[in-house]
C-alpha cells in the first residue's frame, strides 16, 4: 500500500510542481520516488545524499526536458492555429457563402450541423474511454505501452492513435464541406466535433497532465485539475485502471469509490503548488 502511494503522491506532485522531475521523465520519476521515500522513511538511507543524487539528476534531465516541450508546444500550437483557421473557413464557406447564392438561411441544417459537432464531442469521451480499456490495454498494448513508459524525445509511439483519429475526422469534415444537404451537413458536423475533442484532449491530457508542453491558464481551471488527478489515478492503476476516459475520468472515480484517493492526489498536487510541501525538501 505505501509503494501505491507514493507513486500516486509522486505522479500528483510531479505534475503539480516538480517540472523536470516529472513522473514521465525516466531519471525523474526514480529519483522522484526515491525521495519521496526518503523525505517520508528517513531510516532507509541518507536523505541528504539520496537529495543530492536527485538534484544532479534534474539539473541533467531539465536541459532535454525543455528542448522537448518546446519542440511540442509548436506542434500544438501550430495545429490548434491550423485546424482553428480551417474550421472557421469552412463553417463560413459552407453557411454564410453557400446563404447568398439563393438567400435562404439554410436554418435546419446549421442545427444539425452544431448538434452533431457537440454530440461527437461528448461521444469521443465515450469512444475513448471504450477504446483506451477494450483496445490500447488489450489488442494494440504493443503501441499504447510507450505511453506508460518514460518518454525518450518529444513523442512516443501512441501519438500514432492521434493520427488514426484524424482519418474520420478529416474525411467527415471533406465529405461535408463538398456536399450540399441536411446529411452532409450533419457530417461536417461530426467532423468538427471529433476535432474539437482531439485539441481538448491534446492541451489537457498531452499538456496538462503529462507536461508535454506548457498549458498556460488551462492548468488554473479547477475541473481539469480533478481531471488531471484523476488520469495519474489510472496511471498508478490503483482501481484497475480506471478512469479510462479523460474528461469524465472523476464520474468515472467515484462509481468505483475512489474520490477519497482522487481527493490524496488533489491535496497533494495543492500543497506542492502552493509549497506547503517540496519533493526536493526545504
Ligand atoms: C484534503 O484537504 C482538505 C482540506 O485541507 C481536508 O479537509 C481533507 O480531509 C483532505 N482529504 C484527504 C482525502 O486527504
Amino acid at each position: 500500500m505505501a509503494v501505491v502511494v507514493s507513486s500516486v503522491a509522486v505522479a500528483a506532485a510531479a505534475a503539480g510542481a516538480v517540472q523536470a522531475a516529472s513522473s514521465s521523465g525516466r531519471v525523474g520519476g526514480q529519483v522522484s520516488s526515491l525521495l519521496f521515500v526518503g523525505k517520508r522513511v528517513t531510516s532507509v538511507a541518507s536523505t541528504r545524499t539520496v537529495q543530492r543524487a536527485a538534484r544532479l539528476a534534474i539539473q541533467a534531465r531539465l536541459g532535454s526536458r525543455k528542448r522537448e516541450r518546446t519542440a511540442y508546444m509548436f506542434a500544438a500550437i501550430a495545429s490548434s492555429i491550423g485546424f482553428v483557421t480551417l474550421a472557421a473557413g469552412a463553417v463560413y464557406y459552407r453557411f454564410i457563402w453557400q446563404m447568398q447564392g439563393n438567400g435562404e438561411v439554410p436554418y435546419s441544417e446549421m442545427l444539425g450541423t452544431f448538434s452533431l459537432a457537440v454530440g461527437a464531442a461528448v461521444g469521443m469521451e465515450f469512444w475513448a474511454r471504450w477504446a483506451h480499456r477494450a483496445l490500447w490495454h488489450e489488442s494494440l498494448w504493443n503501441m499504447h505501452e510507450s505511453h506508460h513508459k518514460p518518454r525518450e524525445g518529444p513523442f512516443e509511439l501512441n501519438d500514432i492513435f492521434a493520427i488514426i483519429n484524424a482519418v474520420p475526422a478529416i474525411s467527415l469534415m471533406a465529405i461535408g464541406f463538398f456536399n450540399h444537404g441536411f446529411v452532409p451537413g450533419l457530417c461536417f458536423g461530426g467532423g468538427l466535433g471529433i476535432t474539437m475533442f482531439g485539441m481538448a484532449y491534446m492541451f489537457v491530457h498531452d499538456g496538462l497532465v503529462h507536461r508535454r508542453f506548457p498549458v498556460g491558464p488551462v492548468a488554473d481551471v479547477p475541473y481539469f485539475q480533478k481531471v488531471a488527478a484523476a488520469h495519474q489515478l489510472h496511471h498508478a492503476d490503483l482501481f484497475g485502471g480506471i478512469p479510462y476516459g479523460l474528461f469524465l475520468g472523476p464520474e468515472e472515480l467515484e462509481e468505483v469509490g475512489g474520490q477519497d484517493e482522487l481527493q490524496k492526489v488533489l491535496n497533494l498536487t495543492y500543497k506542492v503548488r502552493t509549497g506547503e510541501a517540496s519533493l526536493l525538501g526545504s
